[in-house]
């Protein structure tokens, strides 16, 4: 087989980018092989030219101007690998129009923008591919539109950010959150902005990406309600502990009855379950459906070298497919409804703080009944005349667990503001 030059272009050239470009040096051989093309990057678009590399590259190939990789006729594909929504997506959507394939590792563009992205690459006639968008070295969105293409998958269940599982399960060893963090930034795994992470941002917009492709619906960044770890605290991490469970960041994105439910916050994971092994900067997806029943794929989550791995496999995969009528096209054929966000039911481990006084624990648990919402588990720790109350609910929609609490921050016996996490305990499926 004659083997074909293919230059390709870089935007971007950091973390991500330049472990793309060490992967297709040190990998050119098995690429060849597989492909029969020699993929050799000529321009990677960075702000500062004149900055030290992790993994240098010739003279030339580094530039401040965008127009010399859109108007460069030899650049056959184009990795985006700078981030952020803008001017990036003003970029990609360039590119595209003008018939460039780009493969993509920013879940904040395509959990905002995938609508115009994937017009742009229709008036191309390009792919857009976007593996690494989502969990770095893990081939999840391969699997969900090709390997489960004739699965009716229902329910996305997932630790789709390294930071925070990496900052959770340094807190369970004891370490402070802080310094945890800065060891994540050290470690290349957190976003330029690690408040992405933390916030939840970051994994809101991968189950929103996710959730597209698994349900074949719209789902943008502004459709999934999130929170972060910023407000987990060792007394979270301990109470975890005696439940037998860990604390997690989950993301979830469930279908109920034709409507979709996304959303990302912290939970107590049930010791037994696949997702409370996931330990470090790992990820991981289970993926629940008809045929399938169930499917966990887990691997690293972050890091440059593990993101640069799934952005060769998708150019590799666009070089592999163009031509053939295999294209990556938008993945939404449908219009689903959301489901409205108190609807979602689930099990909660609650904490409030009371006076240490008769009568509080019937009054708290007058609030859960008028809900309707059954308690499960209960315990009691006292501290310098304050109660701490641990509880777990039984099963009940997140709306009515809400109302309950709001209903007992109004007690007087109540000292601080009550707080609720999911419990994930069984695997659904
Ligand atoms: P990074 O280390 O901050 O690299 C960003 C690169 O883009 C830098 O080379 C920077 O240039 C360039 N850049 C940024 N804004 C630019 C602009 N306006 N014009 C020209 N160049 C610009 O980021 P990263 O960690 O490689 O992440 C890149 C993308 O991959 C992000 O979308 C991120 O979410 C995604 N991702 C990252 C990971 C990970 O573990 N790091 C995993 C999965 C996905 P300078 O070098 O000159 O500053
Ligand atoms: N900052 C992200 C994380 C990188 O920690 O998961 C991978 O997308």
């Amino acid at each position: 087989m004659a083997s074909v030059d293919v230059p390709v272009a870089l935007l971007g050239y950091g973390t991500v980018g330049a472990a793309v470009n060490r992967l297709l040096v040190e990998g050119a051989d098995e690429i060849e092989r597989a492909t029969g093309h020699k993929l050799r990057v000529t321009r990677a678009l960075v702000r500062d030219t004149g900055k030290e590399r992790d993994y240098p590259v010739a003279d030339g190939v580094l530039t401040t101007d965008f127009r010399s990789v859109l108007e460069d006729d030899s650049i056959a594909l184009v990795a985006e690998v700078m981030g952020g929504v803008e001017p990036t997506g003003g970029y990609v959507l360039d590119l595209l129009r003008s018939g460039k394939p780009v493969v993509s590792a920013n879940k904040q563009l395509l959990a905002r923008r995938s609508a115009d992205l994937f017009e742009a690459a229709s008036e191309g006639g390009v792919q857009l591919r976007f593996e690494a968008s989502v969990c770095a070295a893990i081939p999840v969105i391969k699997v969900l539109r090709e390997s489960l293409v004739v699965t009716n998958v229902h329910r996305v269940l997932g630790i789709v950010n390294g930071t925070t599982n990496f900052i959770l399960t340094r807190m369970e060893e004891g370490a402070d959150y802080e310094e945890a963090l800065a060891e994540a930034q050290r470690l290349g795994y957190a976003e330029a902005d690690p408040t992405d992470d933390v916030s939840g941002a970051d994994a809101a917009a991968k189950m929103a990406v996710l959730a597209t492709v698994a349900f074949g619906s719209r789902v943008e960044l502004a459709d999934v309600a999130y929170e972060g770890i910023e407000g987990i605290k060792p007394h979270h991490v301990a109470a975890a502990r005696e439940l037998e469970t860990v604390v997690r960041l989950v993301g979830s994105a469930t279908l109920v009855d034709g409507a979709v439910d996304v959303r990302v916050g912290p939970a107590f994971v049930d010791g037994h379950h696949p997702l409370a092994a996931v330990v470090g900067a790992f990820n991981a997806v289970m993926l629940q459906g008809d045929a399938i029943r169930e499917i966990t794929l887990e691997g690293p989550g972050a890091g440059g070298i593990e993101t640069a791995s799934a952005v060769v496999a998708d150019m590799v995969s666009v070089l592999g497919t163009t031509g053939t009528g295999f294209l990556q096209n938008d993945a939404c054929w449908r219009s689903l409804s959301k489901l409205p966000p108190g609807d979602l039911p689930g099990a909660f481990y609650v904490h409030l703080e009371v006076a240490d006084r008769p009568g509080v624990l019937a009054h708290v648990a007058d609030c859960f009944a008028e809900q309707d919402v059954s308690i499960a588990q209960l315990a009691q720790h006292l501290v310098n005349g304050t109660a701490a109350l641990d509880l777990v609910t039984h099963e009940a929609p997140g709306g009515r667990v809400e109302a309950a609490l709001s209903s007992a921050a109004a007690l007087a016996e109540v000292r601080s503001r009550p707080e609720a996490l999911r419990m994930i305990t069984e695997r659904g499926f």
